[in-house]
Formats: structure tokens, C-alpha cells, sequence
């Protein structure tokens, strides 16, 4: 039987950890605000940003709201990032994704100063997570790290297999994993023999991106599974990228969905705004 890892409870007592440290901060006058951008009514990125604001909310961070309709130009957008990158007060800065066509993502990315990118996208700062060097590192797979952590599971020397490539999750995840002395392969879409390759991980991140696709034929006896995924199965509940149930015999430990890698997200997300405003 696996062992569940509560990502809720984790995040709750990292969040905690956070808002002692928020409430002394503001004693020594400084105040954390965090500016949130959605572009449009995405209604799933509604979700994720209201979450995002009552995180800041539950720890004592300002967060001061940027709702802009659809046809937002991106040089209107590009004005706006602009500004905030001036604005003293304003420690950190969130564009919600994904954002409409007419806007270049990468451009936007681009455009937020490295040092008040809490989400860790800009270039700069990916570049400092493979250097080894000090800044801001994507939440998803940084949450990821110190579910491991928080759950005593070991990382240096372990058989590391990543689902998905993707810039936010599979590539930080990767680097992470690396730093902490994994050893770490990064599977994808194109790759030959995906059972071979994941039947060899210890522990095994799947961000494929795909519900319910890693059953228990690719798992190793004894691996930990963490599931990046969040979807809704035919019976219309949230599932993730993992088998849960067909796992869950075979594996030593398993987040759930939910309540396993998303609540760590948002954590990190204001872990990195507390970073943002210690700096
Ligand atoms: N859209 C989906 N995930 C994320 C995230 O982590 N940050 C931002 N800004 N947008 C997202």
C-alpha cells in the first residue's frame, strides 16, 4: 500500500511558515503586494487566479487585480508590465496563461523584470536555475521538490523520470531534480519506449498532459508517483495524468488529485513573493 502524500496539509504548513514570516516583514514596514494580470474570462484561469489571490490573502500579501478584456493590445499589456516594473510597491508580478492569440506570450514573459518574476518564466531566471545560481524558479516543479522533501523521500542518486517537457513544468523539473543529484531523464511525446523508459524510475513525475494514461504497467514495484495532471474523467471528476487506483498497489508513495501537487503551487507561488520582497 502506498503511502498518500497530503499536498494540502504540506502546503498549509508552508503557507503557515510564510505568513509568520509576512507578519514580521510588515512590522519592519515592509508590505508584499503581488499584481495579478488575466487577460479575457478564461473561466479555468478565473479559478486559478482567485486561488492565487486568496493565498495571498490567507498569508498577508496585498495583491492588487489587473482584469483586462480580450482585446487587450499587446502593447497595452507591454505598458502595463512596464509600469509595475517601476512601481516601487509592487514586488511581484503574475500574467495569468494561457493569454488570446493576438499576444506573444514569450514577448510578455520577456517583458516582466527577472527580479519581480514570481512565476520564474523569464529567460534570466531560467538560465540562473541551471546555472545553480540564486532566483526565481518556476512553482509547479519547485512545490514538487519539497513534497519529496516534506515526505522524506530521498532524491540524490535515485532513478528520475520526467513526463513532459514542457517550458513550465518538465524542463524546470528536470534542472531541479538534477541540482538536488538526481539522476534524471526527461521522456516526451516522441519518445521510443515509454514503459521501458518510466518502468526504470524511482521516482516518476508525469506531466503528460493526458487523463489517466500511466497505469500500473509503467511503474516499477516500490516507485514514488507524483501527478502533475488535473482533468475531469467521464464521471465528470478531477483526475490527474495518473491511473489512481490502478497505481496505487504497486507504488511506495503517490499524490493524489486532488489535493496533491496543486495546493503546492500556489505555496511556491507565494514562497517566491516572500523571496521577491526579502531580496
Ligand atoms: N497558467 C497555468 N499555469 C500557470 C502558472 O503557473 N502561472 C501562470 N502565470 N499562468 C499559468
Amino acid at each position: 500500500m502506498a503511502q498518500i502524500i497530503d499536498g494540502k496539509r504540506i502546503a498549509k504548513e508552508i503557507k503557515d511558515k510564510l505568513k509568520e514570516e509576512v507578519s514580521v516583514l510588515k512590522e519592519r514596514g515592509t508590505k508584499i503586494c503581488l499584481a495579478v494580470i488575466q487577460v479575457g474570462q478564461d473561466a479555468a484561469s478565473s479559478v486559478y487566479v482567485n486561488n492565487k489571490k486568496k493565498a495571498c490573502a490567507y498569508i498577508g500579501i496585498d495583491s492588487v487585480s489587473y482584469e483586462l478584456k480580450e482585446a487587450t493590445t499587446e502593447a497595452e499589456l507591454v505598458e502595463l508590465i512596464e509600469k509595475l516594473n517601476h512601481t516601487e510597491k509592487v514586488h511581484g508580478i503574475l500574467v495569468q496563461l494561457p493569454l488570446p492569440a493576438h499576444i506573444d506570450e514569450d514577448r510578455i514573459i520577456r517583458t516582466i523584470s527577472p527580479d519581480k518574476d514570481v512565476d520564474g518564466f523569464h529567460p534570466v531566471n531560467v538560465g540562473r536555475l541551471w546555472l545553480g545560481e540564486t532566483g526565481f524558479v518556476s512553482c509547479t516543479p519547485a512545490g514538487i521538490i519539497q513534497l519529496l522533501k516534506y515526505s522524506g523521500i530521498e532524491i540524490a542518486g535515485k532513478e528520475c523520470v520526467v513526463i513532459g517537457r514542457s517550458n513550465i513544468v518538465g524542463k524546470p523539473m528536470a534542472a531541479l531534480l538534477l541540482r538536488e543529484n538526481g539522476t534524471v531523464t526527461v521522456a516526451h511525446s516522441r519518445t521510443a519506449d515509454l514503459k521501458e523508459v518510466t518502468r526504470r524510475a524511482d521516482i516518476l513525475i508525469a506531466a503528460v498532459g493526458q487523463t489517466k494514461m500511466i497505469t500500473a504497467e509503467y511503474i516499477k514495484e516500490g516507485a514514488v508517483v507524483i501527478d502533475v495532471g488535473m482533468h475531469r474523467d467521464a464521471q465528470n471528476h478531477l483526475c490527474g495524468d495518473v491511473d489512481f487506483e490502478d497505481v496505487y498497489s504497486r507504488a511506495s508513495a503517490i499524490t493524489p488529485v486532488p489535493g496533491g501537487v496543486g495546493p503546492m503551487t500556489i505555496a511556491m507561488l507565494m514562497n517566491n513573493c516572500v523571496q521577491a520582497a526579502r531580496d
